[in-house]
């Protein structure tokens, strides 16, 4: 069969609200993972497939892609999958999106421009909530600017029942909260000290939040597209609810986000596999609603006078997508990006951000469509 879409990374939290959303647009989609156990629903459906594939084996990307006929890749895969992924797309001559590859992957990533270039394909890195609709919103704020000092910039999230819950990729949130943050000062890059740069805000349909500087793509990204406008400094801030933060910390502090293997009866495992085997059997609670704040922070000059724009995007737990909490905001994204590149709606050939590529008016009357809200200093948009 001839499939619309392949997703790797398709048993995934974002790969399977991807295919849903896919699926709900009237396409079918190849699933790639290793683990069906959280998708045994999506597989009911005639319009989806699945390969069982370990990426660490990089010649059966190739393989996998050459078997779905797909004309658009889907990377919703833990990121280190992000370069090996792109050159099987260079080998098959196909576009693919991808979630972001925080500093070091990124960095990795635009280094394929010219072969995607050549290859007469694209690669839009970073297609979620963040990196993905700030990376718009920032756009779209940016434009209306002389010119832009600053940009500050993250999310922050909240539950009303204050259980753990995993919010994304355990394996990128110790990554995040573990590796110094990189933030940008004057045309250089600075890491700064973990758990220092930190502070406390006040955020619309979340409330009060400590957040934290975190290693982010968006600071790589803005600081090669917004140069023109004299962009100075950017800082990405993470924040999460106090209850699951503080599971987070202990699970680090315990070393469980250790890639260190250990012996239990006489088989070898990885902690981190285990943590995560582990924390995927967690449950959303019944009744549980997420409500998220994706925000943008721009300070410059605006009609030669100094402004401040806002851009938020406010995303709340959706009637029948209950299980996918505030990540709608990511699974989602990424199909309707991954959808105007199928569209021809994009027609850049390399390796691209959002900001560079994506039209703002169409993607957020998408995201409205999806009831996620995009708002410019507080008067939403579309
Ligand atoms: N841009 C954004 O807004 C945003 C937001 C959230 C997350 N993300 C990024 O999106 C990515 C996925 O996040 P998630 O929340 O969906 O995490 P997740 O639920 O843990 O999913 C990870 C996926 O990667 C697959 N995978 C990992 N190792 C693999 C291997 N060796 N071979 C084959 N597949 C493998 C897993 O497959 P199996 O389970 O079948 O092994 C699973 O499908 C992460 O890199 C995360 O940083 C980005």
């Amino acid at each position: 069969m001839k499939y619309d879409f392949i997703i790797f990374g398709g048993t995934g939290q974002q790969g399977s609200i991807c295919a849903r959303d896919l699926l709900e647009s009237g396409y079918s989609v190849m699933l790639v993972g290793r683990d069906k156990s959280r998708i045994r629903n999506l597989l009911k459906n005639k319009k989806t497939g699945f390969l069982r594939v370990d990426l660490r084996n990089e010649s059966e990307i190739k393989k996998a892609i050459k078997k779905s006929h797909a004309d658009i890749v889907v990377n919703c895969a833990e990121l280190v999958f992000n370069v090996p992924i792109m050159k099987a797309c260079i080998k098959t001559k196909k576009s693919v999106t991808d979630l972001g590859g925080l500093q070091k992957v990124t960095v990795e990533q635009f280094k394929l421009h010219n072969p995607f270039r050549k290859a007469g394909i694209i690669n839009v890195t970073g297609c979620g909530s963040t990196p993905g609709i700030v990376n718009v919103m920032a756009k779209y704020a940016v434009e209306k600017f002389d010119s832009v000092d600053t940009i500050m910039l993250g999310f922050a999230w909240n539950s009303n029942i204050k259980k753990f819950v995993v919010p994304y990729s355990m394996q990128s949130i110790f990554e995040e909260l573990t590796e110094d943050p990189v933030t940008y000062h004057n045309g250089n890059f600075v890491r700064e000290r973990r758990m220092t740069c930190k502070g406390t805000l006040n955020f619309r349909e979340v409330g009060k939040q400590t957040v934290y500087c975190i290693v982010h793509s968006e600071v790589y990204s803005f600081s090669k597209y917004f140069k023109e406008k004299g962009l100075k400094k950017i800082h990405y801030m993470a924040g999460f609810p106090e209850h699951s933060i503080r599971v987070i910390e202990t699970l680090i502090n315990l070393g469980f986000n250790s890639e260190k293997k250990i012996r239990v009866n006489g088989a070898e495992i990885i902690l981190l596999d285990f943590t995560n085997k582990v924390l995927k059997r967690i449950q959303v609670p019944k009744g549980y609603k997420e409500a998220e704040n994706l925000w943008v922070s721009l300070y410059g000059i605006k009609n030669r006078e100094k402004a401040k724009t806002e851009m938020n995007c406010i995303v709340k737990t959706v009637k029948g997508w209950e299980d996918a909490g505030s990540n709608v905001d990511t699974g989602r994204t990424i199909s309707i990006i991954s959808q105007m590149l199928k569209k021809g709606m994009i027609k850049e050939k390399g390796v691209f951000a959002p900001e560079a590529v994506i039209p703002y008016e169409p993607f957020f009357k998408e995201l409205t469509k999806r009831k996620m809200y995009v708002y410019d200093n507080g008067r939403k948009i579309n």
